[in-house]
C-alpha cells in the first residue's frame, strides 16, 4: 500500500491520456487548446505497465482524465487495459461529454464503472458561452444513456460569480428525479486564470449552509472517500456535493496520485512540474516503478497551499486532468 508520512493512503490513480481539449471553458482554456509542440502521449504498452505497477502497490481505482480523453481514438482499449488489470476494482473517466452519447456504450463494454461529466450551467445559452459549444442537450442525452447502462454518474459544475451562482434551484430540480451526484467545485486559481479567478471565485460555504437549512444531510463517508463532501435528501433521487479546495483541511483526505499524459508523476494537482516515470516503464515486472513510487511519495507535501495564493506549475487543469 502506498502511504505518505502524514498517514494518507493512495489507492486511487488519476491517469491523464491527453492534454488536448476541444472545449474552451472560460476558467480553463479560454482561447482553446494551444498546441505548443508535438507531444508523445503515453502508449498503450506504457499505460499497461503503469496500471500494473500501481495495482501491485494497492491502487484499486483508476480515473482516466484529459484534456478530453475521448479525443483519443484508442480510449476503449485504454479502459479495457485498466479494467482487466488484476487488482483494479473500479475504472472511471472524467469527460466534457462531447462524445458521450455516441461512445458511452463502447466505454461500458470495455469495463467502465463510472463517469464524471462537466456541466457548469443548465441554461443552454450560458453553457455555450462558458464552453464554446452548444452541446448541453446532447450531453444530457449521453448522461441518460450512461444511467440506462447502469453506470454511476457524477456531474461537476464550477461555481462562478455572474455565471451560475443563481442556478442552485435549477440543479436541485434536476436532482429531484435524476439519480446522479452533482458537485459544485470552487473555482481554483491556476497560473493562467489569475484575473478570471479574482473576478469570479466564490466560496461554496453559503451553498453548504443553504443545503443544510433545507434538509440536506451530509453523507457519512469512509476514511478513503476523498475531499468532496456529499449531501442527500429524502425527497430527491440525486445527491449534491461540494468540492471546496479553499476550505481548511481539504488536503487531509487526499487519496490520489496523478500521472500526466506524457508520463510525469504529480504528487499534487498544484505541486511541481512532475517527475518523468517513463524510463521506469522499461522493466517488465514493474519492480523499478514500484520501488521509485514508494520513495517519491516521501516528497508529498501536507497541502496544496492554494489558500496562500500558490498555484505551483499548473497553468490550467487540462494539463493534468483536474
Ligand atoms: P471521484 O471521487 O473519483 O469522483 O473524483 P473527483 O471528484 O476528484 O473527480 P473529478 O475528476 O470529477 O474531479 C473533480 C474536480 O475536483 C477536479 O477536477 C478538481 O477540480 C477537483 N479536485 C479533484 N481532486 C483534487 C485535488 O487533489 N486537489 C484539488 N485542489 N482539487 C481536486
Ligand atoms: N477550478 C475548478 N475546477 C476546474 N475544472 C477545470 N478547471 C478548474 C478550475 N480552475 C474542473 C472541470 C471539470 C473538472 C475535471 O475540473 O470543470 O469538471
Ligand atoms: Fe473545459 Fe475540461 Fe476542456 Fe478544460 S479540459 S476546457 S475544463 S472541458
Amino acid at each position: 500500500m502506498l502511504e505518505d508520512k502524514f498517514g494518507r493512503r493512495f489507492h486511487y490513480l488519476r491517469l491523464s491520456v491527453t492534454d488536448v481539449c476541444n472545449f474552451s471553458c472560460d476558467y480553463c482554456l479560454p482561447d482553446g487548446y494551444q498546441c505548443d509542440s508535438d507531444r508523445d502521449f503515453l502508449r498503450l504498452s506504457e499505460i499497461r505497465q503503469i496500471c500494473s505497477g500501481f495495482a501491485k502497490l494497492g491502487t484499486q481505482k483508476i480515473r482516466i482524465t484529459g484534456g478530453e480523453p475521448s479525443l483519443r481514438k484508442d480510449l476503449p482499449e485504454i479502459i479495457q487495459i485498466a479494467s482487466t488489470t488484476p487488482g483494479i476494482k473500479q475504472v472511471a473517466i472524467t469527460t466534457n461529454g462531447y462524445r458521450l452519447a455516441q461512445q458511452v456504450e463502447s466505454w461500458f463494454n470495455a469495463g467502465l464503472n463510472s463517469l464524471n461529466v462537466s456541466i457548469d450551467s443548465l441554461d443552454p445559452r450560458m453553457f455555450a458561452s462558458i464552453t464554446g459549444h452548444n452541446k448541453l442537450d446532447t450531453i444530457l442525452t449521453g448522461i441518460s444513456r450512461a444511467l440506462e447502462l447502469g453506470l454511476k454518474v457524477k456531474v461537476n459544475g464550477v461555481l462562478m460569480r455572474q455565471y451560475n451562482d443563481n442556478e442552485l434551484e435549477r440543479f436541485l430540480a434536476w436532482l429531484k428525479d435524476t439519480p446522479i451526484t452533482f458537485r459544485m467545485i470552487e473555482l481554483m486559481e491556476t497560473g493562467d486564470n489569475v484575473e478570471f479567478f479574482k473576478r469570479n471565485h466564490l466560496s461554496g460555504e453559503p451553498i453548504k449552509q443553504k443545503l443544510i437549512a433545507h434538509g440536506w444531510t451530509p453523507v457519512i463517508q469512509d476514511k478513503t472517500a476523498g475531499p468532496a463532501q456529499e449531501f442527500w435528501h429524502p425527497d430527491y433521487r440525486g445527491k449534491i456535493g461540494l468540492i471546496m479546495p479553499y476550505s481548511k483541511d481539504f488536503c487531509a483526505s487526499c487519496n490520489r496520485l496523478r500521472i500526466s499524459a506524457t508520463g510525469k508523476l504529480h504528487l499534487c494537482l498544484f505541486a511541481d512540474k512532475g517527475l518523468d516515470i517513463r524510463p521506469l516503464l522499461q522493466d517488465t515486472d514493474t519492480h523499478l516503478l514500484q520501488q521509485q513510487l514508494k520513495h517519491l511519495l516521501g516528497d508529498k507535501e501536507a497541502s496544496h497551499w492554494l489558500d496562500q495564493g500558490f498555484t505551483g506549475a499548473t497553468k490550467h487543469l487540462a494539463m493534468l486532468g483536474g
